[in-house]
């Protein structure tokens, strides 16, 4: 397994270029199953879950023809073209799916476009026992028969799914998507009420308008879908990735450094930004991106609960910690989303934060000067907070186990050493 080892304290300087979000990416490779017309995706991250998705759909017979555009002007997005159309398995097998859970989002597509579907239920993960009840609950108010046998969704709708209210209990980004593709081919109008409406769950609605369908609401947390006979092809670009975005963000804040973002949008990460700034964190704009800096007078602490969006995304609750772990004064970040997602609290620890955790609360006495430890990535968003707290720390850190890593950050070393940072891969 690869390590990254890091020797930290050294400024960040220089321009990083925001790859396209690996949460849009997903929803967007998965609606491809509803047309059998050409979706070419654009602005793709090169990143584990991504391939993996791809890797899924080639597995039920979608032809993929990937290319890119590996140099110039730092957009390295891919270009995916993806075609669902002749022979089309509607099996999504355990041993793809218990590597990304996300693959339960070619559920309702496969659902809606062939009447039939069966997908390894995802499990849980390290946040989270991460049910898709609600997914499964609104489908069959569409009008699929739902069982659930040896560890697998066995769906079928023969009649075709009917348009539907569907009420959410609680926001949900995954089953959002899932029933906006169910929906777009649904036979009838289907309205979502208490909708996620993250920028991601926007991308997949604009996709989907692009390929035909009829949505309205698009952005809000009430969509209105009234289904087609079917949807044609589209031409569509990802959107830039807000989790990335803020990550690097929290790099330049927490190195008392200058980072200069290319490649995304300040409008796509308002509450990021928003207690940043509150922290004393300069965040300006700048052409195709955003400039961000240590304010003169420090960073100091903020007190942060994560929320749906427009709230404080959960995404970002480890890498706020490191910030908060050095920050003046005292803070508390609550997680409301997740049920287990502290699991960086005590690798920080070994680093010399002063993090005590009270259930979904974490209080953090800052004024830390952190300190090079081995530590252990444990899931996605807890690796890059380590990465964070090493390019911040004294001495020298060894991050194990940075797969994690790979699923969601796209040539984090090579983006980081070009700005300053003393950063190597080492493969084992
Ligand atoms: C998406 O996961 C993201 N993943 C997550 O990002 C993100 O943290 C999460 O949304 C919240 O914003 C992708 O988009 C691929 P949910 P998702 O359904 O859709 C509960 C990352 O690091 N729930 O909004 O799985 C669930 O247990 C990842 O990039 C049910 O109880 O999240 C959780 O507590 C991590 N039943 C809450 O709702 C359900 O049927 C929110 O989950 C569905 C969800």
């Amino acid at each position: 397994m690869d390590r990254i080892v890091i020797r930290g304290a050294k400024s960040l300087n220089g321009t990083i270029y925001i790859g396209g979000a690996k949460n849009a990416a997903l929803p967007l490779l998965a609606s491809c199953l509803l047309s059998e017309q050409t979706l070419t995706l654009s602005n793709l991250p090169h990143l584990v879950d991504v391939s993996s998705m791809a890797h899924l759909l080639a597995e039920l017979g979608v032809s993929i023809s990937m290319n890119g555009n590996a140099g110039g002007g730092g957009n390295m997005g891919r270009v995916f073209e993806l075609t669902a159309c002749g022979n089309i398995h509607t099996t999504a097998p355990y041993e793809l799916v218990r590597k990304m859970r996300a693959s339960i989002l070619v559920l309702g597509p496969l659902l809606a476009r062939y009447g039939v579907a069966r997908v390894s239920l995802p499990g849980g993960c390290a946040i989270g026992t991460r049910p898709v009840d609600l997914h499964l609950k609104a489908l069959a108010q569409m009008g699929a028969e739902i069982d659930l046998t040896d560890g697998y969704i066995e769906a079928k709708a023969p009649n075709g799914l009917k348009g539907a209210h569907i009420v959410f209990p609680t926001v949900t980004v995954g089953g959002t998507e899932n029933l906006l593709m169910a929906a777009a081919l649904a036979d009838g109008k289907t309205i979502i009420t208490n909708a996620a409406r993250e920028p991601e769950v926007t991308d997949l609605a604009q996709c989907l308008v692009a390929m035909g369908a009829k949505i309205e609401g698009i952005g809000t947390d009430t969509l209105n879908i009234i289904g087609q006979r079917e949807l044609h092809g589209a031409d569509y670009s990802v959107v830039p990735d807000r989790i990335e975005t803020g990550s690097y963000a929290v790099a330049a804040a927490v190195t008392d450094g200058d980072l200069t973002l290319k490649g995304t949008r300040l409008n796509l990460i308002e509450s990021i930004a928003g207690i940043l700034r509150q922290s004393g964190v300069s965040i300006v704009e700048v052409d195709d991106g955003i400039r961000v800096r240590r304010a003169s007078e420090g960073i100091s602490g903020v007190d942060v609960m994560t929320e749906p969006f427009p709230g404080f995304p959960t995404d970002m609750q480890a890498q706020m910690m490191v910030l908060m772990s050095v920050a003046r004064g005292a803070s508390m970040i609550t997680e409301t989303i997740f049920e287990n997602r502290f699991m960086h609290v005590p690798e920080l620890s070994r680093m010399g934060a002063d993090i005590n955790v009270h259930g979904s609360s974490a209080i953090i006495r800052g004024g830390v000067k952190l300190k090079g430890a081995q530590v252990m990535a444990t899931d996605l968003r807890a690796s890059v907070s380590l990465v964070l707290a090493a390019l911040s720390a004294d001495g020298e850190t060894e991050i194990n186990r940075v797969y994690h890593l790979d699923r969601g950050y796209e040539r984090l070393e090579e983006k980081l050493a070009a700005c300053g940072a003393d950063i190597v891969r080492i493969k084992d």
